[in-house]
């Protein structure tokens, strides 16, 4: 069973209103994307490792100098939607891999046991995705009204890593592709399909970096020695 990872790389990173897209931001010493590239790296089940950057990041990429990996390929480009970046890190990757990880790379604070745990899982049944419960209670909200309250034990946050069977991704994008579909997940297609998707509960700290206040209280979680 082979399983590659895709690190996405390739969002701009507007929210946290850096000059550098923000898998290049910093982080206690060390880039976003260089922290998830080193999490998966260090996962046994992990052969190959897919990143996926901006069309005009390749000599940012470069210029970290990243240590020789035999899992790391060369990158390639991503497009304009996190999903057209999936689709091209899937495209790119070699006929002999059976599995995929999708990982945000600004979801840079993961830890090596959460993605190992999830991977088992897939490999169980097939899909599996890396969450975590609601704290607060969820509302879904129309016009700033309030139209449904979803039980909170119900409601998961979802993460990254999100692992499926190969094929069963590619036809999944495929078939968003060809209703124009765009999820905010890639779990998201795959339910489409109506197929299951297991959820296995990951760290709260597995954040994704959005915000300025998310790389502050990851500086704090770092310096503290709180990140597993
Ligand atoms: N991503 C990607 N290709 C895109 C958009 C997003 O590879 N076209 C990646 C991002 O690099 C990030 C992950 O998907 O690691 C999650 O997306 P998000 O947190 O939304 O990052 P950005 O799109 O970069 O941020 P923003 O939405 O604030 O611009
Ligand atoms: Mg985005």
């Amino acid at each position: 069973m082979t399983l590659a990872v895709l690190i996405l790389a390739a969002g701009r990173g507007e929210r946290l209103g850096h000059r550098l897209p923000k898998a290049f931001v910093t982080l206690g010493g060390q880039t976003l994307l260089e922290r998830s590239l080193c999490a998966l790296e260090a996962v046994d089940e992990v052969a190959v490792i897919q990143p996926v950057i901006g069309a005009h990041d390749f000599a940012t990429y470069a210029g970290l100098g990243l240590a020789a990996s035999e899992k790391r390929r060369d990158p390639v480009a991503g497009g304009a939607e996190r999903q057209d970046s999936v689709a091209a890190g899937l495209a790119a990757l070699p006929s002999t891999v059976e599995w995929v990880a999708v990982h945000d790379a600004a979801r840079c604070l993961v830890t090596a046991l959460d993605v190992g745990r999830v991977i088992e899982a897939a490999y169980r049944e097939g899909a599996a995705l890396l969450a975590a419960p609601a704290r607060d209670t969820i509302k879904r909200v129309v016009d700033g009204h309030v139209v449904h309250t979803p039980n909170r034990s119900e409601c998961w946050a979802a993460q990254t890593p999100q692992v499926f069977r190969r094929e069963l991704l590619t036809e999944a994008l495929e078939k968003a592709r060809t209703e124009a579909f765009i999820g905010t997940d890639d779990a998201q297609l795959v339910e489409r399909m109506g197929v299951p998707v297991a959820v296995v509960e990951g760290s709260a700290r597995n954040i994704k970096i959005t915000l300025p206040e998310d790389l502050l209280a990851a500086e704090g979680w770092i310096a503290e020695g709180d990140i597993a």
